[in-house]
């Protein structure tokens, strides 16, 4: 197996999506693009990625047509470890080579010890931003941390940060969007093109299932977008160098 990648979408604010977005590229990647996932839901004690697998896990086991549409998948769930922020460094690092990808879905606060050292251990982190002051300027904040303290550190792998938009409303604000991206290019950071539109799927039973393939239906809330730029970022050896009809590519199956 080549090299595990570490991704994280991660914020300093709480309620942006980052537990939301962790499982939905982290479904994708696995059921859609093949590759071998793994998570780590390290926000605790609340832990929702564990209690999303929890609840999956309890639809399979009651309700058997549920139970045979994932056997017929004939495709095991990427595990789920829930651990302390101060634990998740260490599972990691064990993780090394066993995995393509693994996720980490961390509390929405920098003041938790071990955080520092978790973030080095990431490959790329992706922050979600709504469009409203108090998330732009948590993200600043976020943006600075990461800058100061981890780009760049002998011993941090992280490559780079991007934000991008989730709950995009596309009536709403255009200039808004355009002129916060611009501000945050002046920063130095860098902003995804993708952008996760607000819809009220979110709300649906199996919306954000662990245990099942994302529907297409939802796909087109930018999320496919989303994870084919992700793709493209976290394996641009793939995507430079084959042919689009080579299904192996991680992000063509998407
Ligand atoms: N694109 C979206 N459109 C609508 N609701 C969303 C979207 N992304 C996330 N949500 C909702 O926002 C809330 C917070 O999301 P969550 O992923 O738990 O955030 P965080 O992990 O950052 O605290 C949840 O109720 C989730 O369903
Ligand atoms: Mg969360």
């Amino acid at each position: 197996m080549s090299k595990t990648t570490y991704i994280s979408i991660s914020s300093q604010k709480g309620g942006v999506g980052k537990t939301t977005i962790n499982v939905l590229a982290a479904s994708v990647f696995h059921f859609l693009a093949n590759q071998k996932v793994a998570v780590i839901d390290c926000d605790y004690p609340q832990h929702s990625l564990e209690g999303m697998r929890n609840g999956d896990l309890e639809q399979l086991e009651n309700n058997p047509q549920r139970a045979a549409e994932f056997e017929a998948l004939d495709r095991q769930a990427y595990p789920v470890v829930a651990c302390e922020v101060k634990d998740a460094l260490d599972i990691a690092q064990q993780m090394e080579g066993q995995f393509d990808l693994v996720f980490i879905d961390t509390p929405g606060t920098i003041n938790v010890p071990g955080i520092i050292e978790l973030w080095k251990q990431t490959d790329y982190i992706f922050i979600p931003v709504e469009a409203d002051k108090l998330s732009i300027s948590a993200t600043l904040t976020y943006a600075s941390v990461l800058q100061q303290f981890i780009m760049g550190q002998p011993d941090s792998r992280l490559k780079q940060f991007y934000a991008f938009w989730n709950k995009h409303i596309k009536s709403e604000k255009q200039d808004f969007y355009t002129r916060t991206e611009e501000v945050f290019a002046a920063q130095g950071i860098p902003f995804l093109q993708s952008r996760v539109e607000q819809s009220v799927n979110y709300k649906k039973e199996g919306m954000r299932s662990t245990m099942f393939p994302l529907g297409k239906e939802y796909m087109r809330l930018g999320i496919s977008s989303l994870v084919e730029e992700m793709a493209r970022i976290i394996f641009p050896d793939a995507a430079a160098a084959t042919a689009p009809e080579d299904a192996a590519a991680p992000n063509e199956a998407l």
